[in-house]
């Protein structure tokens, strides 16, 4: 019986080499700003403990009560990251980070998974880019992660965003704020969509995420939080956006930002694109100041960003921005026969320590179909070995784009393309 070929699961993607190309272009990026910050990288397994997560993230966020991919194991509850804040934060607690004097300024790169309904710009594994500066309550703190964030899309030419940025207050800043969206949306309780009628007793600022069209009059006139902030939340928040102002970074302050994980207190924020559609976040964060406490560690303040890499090309596809192709192959020898495969598997590793990229035919091909590859993997030059270049020690060297031909000596060869690196 033939067997159906298999597949990757609804949601998760393979990334081809044309498009891997890509991934590493903007990874460098990343890695360059993050030397330019000054921000080391941290690299965390992708199964952390369930209850990490369910702790870190909150038990009633989507993330954990509907997106997690978790199992079992004997004893152990493994679960697919879902994000990479509260695996840092379990990092810094578990290894002491905070003894290392100062703050650590740390990011990341790696795939995330989420058990979400796949669309454009939603999968069930994705890659997020992040970073976290734990240790600092200060403003320019947040001001300094943001622009962080910001520079990356600068450099890569993604100019049609915007920040969005709010406050959600500390502890006493949201109690408040809690207590006077519940009495607020009581008395409408029953027009209110299903979900939002959940939210109003488990988290009634949830419900101003809410997508659903019944609710959207019912949150246009909500309260709003800012009526609500501490004194030093307030101060924190216009400290935040006067640095912001000061970096020449825009921003629109949005009062009814409320993000979809638990953890945030003061700032929030999320840079949106109009190219992305429906999944119109390119990144978010905001600050954390009870994180690491919650999950077992010293009170520490953190603040972070993190941005979805697919959502970034979708962006940049949509702006028609080139994230560059592969870079082509310098040498490819064309082989006839098997003394002049043996020349040129001895002769490879010379061409490589000359720093070129250097390939041959691996499949028994005619000259006339490894000259056809050769120009598929855009050469620049052909090395050409049969019986007579073995015998003469002079061998074919072709300007692929010039279509020029000379014979040459081998260490020839080297000397004259040796110079020519991409
Ligand atoms: P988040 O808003 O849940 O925040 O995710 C950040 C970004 O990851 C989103 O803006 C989006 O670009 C991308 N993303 C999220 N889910 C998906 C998905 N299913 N498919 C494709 N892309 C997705 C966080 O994860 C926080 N840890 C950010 C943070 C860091 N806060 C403080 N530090």
């Amino acid at each position: 019986m033939a067997i159906t070929p298999f597949t990757t699961h609804h949601g998760m993607v393979d990334i081809l080499p044309e498009d891997a190309v890509k991934w590493q272009f903007i990874e460098q990026i990343i890695r360059k700003t993050a030397r330019k910050f000054h921000f080391s990288e941290i690299r965390t397994p992708v199964m952390e403990q369930t209850g990490l997560i369910a702790r870190g993230v909150g038990e009633l966020t989507d993330i954990v009560s509907k997106e997690m991919f978790a199992f079992n194991r004997g004893e152990d509850q493994y679960v697919l990251r879902p994000e990479g804040t509260a695996p840092v934060a379990r990092a810094f607690v578990e290894h002491r980070l905070d003894q290392r004097g100062g703050v650590q300024k740390l990011f990341y790169i790696g795939p995330m998974f989420r058990a979400e309904r796949p669309q454009k710009g939603r999968q069930r594994q994705f890659h997020q880019f992040g970073a976290e500066l734990l240790g600092s309550a200060m403003p320019v703190a947040d001001a300094e992660i943001i622009a962080f964030m910001i520079d990356i899309y600068n450099q890569i030419g993604i100019k049609n965003i915007t920040l969005k940025v709010n406050s959600v207050g500390d502890p006493e800043s949201r109690k408040a704020y809690k207590e006077a969206l519940t009495a607020y949306f009581t008395p409408y309780k029953n027009k209110l969509s299903e979900i939002s009628q959940v939210r109003l007793k488990t988290n009634p600022m949830r419900i101003l995420d809410s997508k659903e069209s019944e609710d959207q009059m019912l949150i246009e006139n909500a309260p709003l939080i800012s009526a609500y902030l501490t004194d030093e939340s307030r101060a924190h928040f216009e400290q935040v956006l006067r640095y912001l102002d000061d970096l020449g970074i825009g921003y629109e302050v949005t009062p009814r930002l409320v993000r979809g994980l638990d953890y945030y207190t003061k700032t929030a924020f999320e840079l949106v694109s109009p190219d992305l559609g429906s999944q119109d976040a390119l990144g978010g964060g905001g600050r954390y100041d009870l994180l690491i406490e919650e999950i077992g560690g010293p009170a520490t303040a953190a603040v972070g960003f993190a941005s979805g890499i697919e959502r970034l090309i979708i962006a940049c596809d949509a702006l028609g921005i080139d994230l560059g192709s592969a870079p082509g192959l310098d040498v490819y020898i064309v082989t006839r026969g098997e003394p002049a495969i043996n020349w040129a598997i001895s002769k490879l590793p010379e061409l490589r320590n000359a720093g070129l990229s250097a390939s041959m035919d691996f499949a028994g091909r005619s000259i006339k179909a490894q000259m056809k590859e050769a120009n598929r993997e855009s050469a620049r030059y052909a090395i050409i070995v049969g019986d007579t270049e073995l015998e003469t020690g002079n061998f074919t060297l072709r300007d692929m784009a010039k279509s020029e031909e000379n014979s040459l000596p081998f260490d020839q060869i080297l000397k004259k393309i040796g110079q020519f690196t991409r």
